[in-house]
């Protein structure tokens, strides 16, 4: 294998640079040529390639974002742009491809492998942390301790004035974010799309806590079942009107910001497994780390996986612990 290309695609995540970094240098001390992509798989179609030298990606590991820019490619969800995608791929020479991303990028890759017969590695990157195939993905660490912040910074105002304050989160159709920001974040409810919630139940914590006039932060992961942070605090404010609810949606903040050192150790490791991986001779698969361990898991495999929110979290929040009071 003499020349691979990678590129970042999905949503952008705060560890991806990192893994760019880990990539090209990795590649380079094993004498491989490396081509970055160029807006994700739209580059891919469009014929967008920059070549990357190890100076290329100094001064990137703690830059959140993408240096390769990212993309939801319209032109590579049809066969057409796919083949185009793959042609393109053989007429550069390139060997085999690394493509960092979350469920849609993996999904993208693994329709590629399957058509075309690319040699490509995924690396598993969203802030979501809903892929199979690693117990964290790049950028999941970052987003939260970012939501933690932001949350420690409410809770100032909550207090003050004894306000609700209702906090969404991202986590698409998950409530990875929600469930370990909330716990962290030492919030009075947690709201996840995983579990059908009792707004009845979160009526009453509130009634409780609002007694001690402390303020309460309920953090509402944005796939929740009952719609999202707004409907359900309209839900609430019709049952208690007397209560002063304000609603925060944490958004695109999340996703931005510099990685934290757990997602640039993360991505420096699966970025140089990747290439390391394909030097090896594998293909069609994800690598991610599993109980602490690199491992390489097959695409299909890895897409189809339902990843669970650790149960013991759950417990974390139920009657039978007092954490949330
Ligand atoms: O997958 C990452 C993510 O930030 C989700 O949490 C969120 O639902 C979605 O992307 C937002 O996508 P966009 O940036 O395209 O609005």
């Amino acid at each position: 294998m003499k020349h691979i290309a990678l590129l970042t695609s999905g949503g952008d995540a705060p560890g991806m640079n990192a893994a760019i970094r880990a990539v090209v240098r990795t590649a380079y001390f094993h004498g491989i040529k490396t081509t970055g992509v160029l807006d994700g798989y739209d580059g891919l179609v469009k014929n967008n390639f920059m070549e990357l030298g190890p100076r290329d990606v100094r001064n990137i590991i703690q830059r959140g974002g993408t240096m390769l820019r990212s993309a939801r490619s319209e032109a590579f969800r049809s066969a057409e742009g796919r083949s185009v995608a793959a042609k393109n791929l053989l007429d550069a020479g390139i060997d085999a491809l690394i493509c960092i991303g979350g469920g849609g990028t993996q999904a993208g890759a693994h329709q590629l492998t399957q058509e075309h017969h690319v040699r490509l590695i995924g690396i598993a990157s969203t802030i979501d942390n809903d892929l199979g195939g690693s117990d964290r993905t790049i950028g999941f660490d970052s987003a939260c301790n970012t939501a933690v912040e932001a949350i420690d910074r409410l809770r100032d105002t909550a207090s003050s004035y004894g306000r609700i304050f209702f906090v969404e989160v991202m986590g698409r159709d998950t409530g990875f974010i929600a469930m370990h920001t909330g716990i962290a974040a030492g919030a009075e409810y947690v709201m996840v799309p995983e579990r059908r919630e009792n707004v009845d139940e979160l009526v009453q914590a509130l009634e409780n806590r609002s007694k001690e006039k402390g303020g309460s932060i309920v953090v509402v992961a944005e796939g929740d079942q009952e719609g999202g942070a707004f409907k359900l605090s309209e839900q609430v404010k019709q049952r208690c009107p007397q209560f002063d609810i304000r609603v925060s949606v944490l958004g695109h903040l999340q996703r931005g910001g510099n990685p934290t050192m757990s997602d640039r150790l993360l991505a420096s490791r699966l970025g140089a497994a990747a290439v390391e991986g394909l030097i090896g001779d594998r293909s069609s698969c994800i690598v991610g780390i599993v109980k602490g361990e690199i491992a390489f898991t097959p695409h299909v495999e890895a897409i189809a996986q339902h990843k669970t929110i650790e149960p013991d979290l759950f417990r974390l929040l139920c009657d039978a612990c007092c954490l949330m009071m």
